[in-house]
């Protein structure tokens, strides 16, 4: 039976994108076509736009349904003013609890031919490969929340971070297995000298460990960690943390790489994976043809690895995207004053790299 792909293409960038991988999801699966359906459905502004809401019920039904959901990005100027319930970002949140995809991997690896791109030194990110962890479906990003107004104070906004040690643990599991299948350390950020939520995060690792005694462990405060980011990459392998330092961190980490546009991500639970790059719909070049495509193409290879048991497909798709860097292929994000291809072109070089 087919393995049934939901497309989430979204906002801005997002279609051009999305169209790109499943051309190189077709041509992976050349031999095999009947292997994959994809069913396209709606999230974000878009939804907003045609329904009214930013994760129609009928787009909620189709990623239970589904093996596995592929999204290109959401939001952008038009609905920046919306309540906050009713914006592409909390149709996001949404999906994202829905599915209960509490581990978002994401794995950054600094390719040689592109660490010119990058505006750090060249020996910083040479050799970087690591994964950043990031806690998906709790924290701030979910707590408790107020707005209101006082008479002495005058306007109030609350966010809330809480954690419960079953939300640590089992994603700090997930970095104990990833650390054990990859250089065997793990890194838990936190901010333990200030926050209660960060204390409790670490005695759970700590109380962990004892059953990874193969992996060795350390605890970095998460201003410490983002300097050390971007001048001593090369000490990490495993990042583990929660939500939005992990939101942070990895865009700081994407300059690493030359670009946001090239990383990919993988958000796991116990039920269909959802797979998108860490970038957003970047409204100031939608529409121009120019977008990176590749950590979307990554995302789909990720895709194939962790939800669809196809790794040696995934295994050629990252390859192919390898190859078409090695041959000094740019699209105008990676540039630095090169010439630069276009979305369609860097998608044409990775599936010839493929046929
Ligand atoms: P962004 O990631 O969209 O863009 C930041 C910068 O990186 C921009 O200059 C953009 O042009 C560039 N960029 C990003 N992806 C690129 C790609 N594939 N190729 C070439 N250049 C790329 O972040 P932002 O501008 O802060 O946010 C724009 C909108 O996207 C906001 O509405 C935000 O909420 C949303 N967003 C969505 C997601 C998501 O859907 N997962 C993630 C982040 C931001
Ligand atoms: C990301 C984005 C989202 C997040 C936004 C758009 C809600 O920045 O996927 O990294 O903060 O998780
Ligand atoms: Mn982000």
């Amino acid at each position: 039976m087919a393995k049934r792909v939901v497309l989430l293409p979204g906002d801005g960038i997002g279609p051009d994108i999305v169209a790109s991988a499943v051309r190189v999801l077709r041509q992976v699966f050349s031999d095999r076509p009947e292997a994959l359906s994809f069913q396209y459905h709606q999230l974000g502004g878009a939804a907003i736009d045609e329904t009214g809401q930013p994760f129609p019920e009928e787009t909620r039904a189709a990623v239970l349904a589904s093996d596995a959901v592929l999204l290109g990005a959401v939001g952008g100027p038009k609905w920046d003013q919306g309540p906050g319930h009713l914006r592409p970002e909390a149709g996001l949140l949404a999906l994202r609890k829905a599915l209960g995809v509490y581990a978002n991997m994401r794995p950054v690896r600094a390719y040689e031919k592109l660490l010119d791109a990058s505006p750090l030194r060249l020996d910083v990110a040479k050799g970087v490969d690591l994964l950043i962890i990031r806690e998906l479906t709790g924290g701030i990003y979910f707590g408790e929340r107020e707005r209101g107004e006082t008479a002495s104070a005058g306007r109030f906004a609350k966010d809330t971070m809480y954690y419960t040690e079953m939300e640590i643990r089992r994603v700090v599991k997930k970095g104990f297995e990833a650390a054990r299948d990859r250089k065997g350390h793990l890194t838990s950020v936190d901010k333990a000298n200030v926050l209660d939520s960060s204390r409790l995060w670490r005695e759970v690792v700590d109380d962990m460990k004892k059953d990874y005694s193969d992996v060795t462990v350390e605890h970095v405060l998460v201003d410490s960690c983002a300097m050390h980011l971007v001048t001593r990459p090369e000490r990490f392998d495993v990042i583990v943390t929660e939500n939005l330092f992990g939101d942070i961190l990895s865009d700081e980490a994407a300059v690493l790489t030359g670009s946001i546009g090239v990383l990919p991500s993988a958000s796991l639970g116990d039920g269909p994976g959802l797979y998108e790059p860490i970038h957003g719909s970047a409204p100031d070049i939608a529409g121009k043809g120019i977008a990176n495509p590749l950590g979307t193409i990554l995302s789909a290879a990720m895709m194939l690895r962790h939800s669809l048991e196809e790794p040696e497909r995934a295994d050629r798709i990252e390859e192919a995207v390898a190859r078409v860097i090695d041959k000094g292929l740019r699209t105008a994000d990676l540039a630095r004053g090169r010439e630069s291809v276009s979305t369609q072109a860097m998608t044409d070089a990775v599936i010839a790299a493929l046929a």
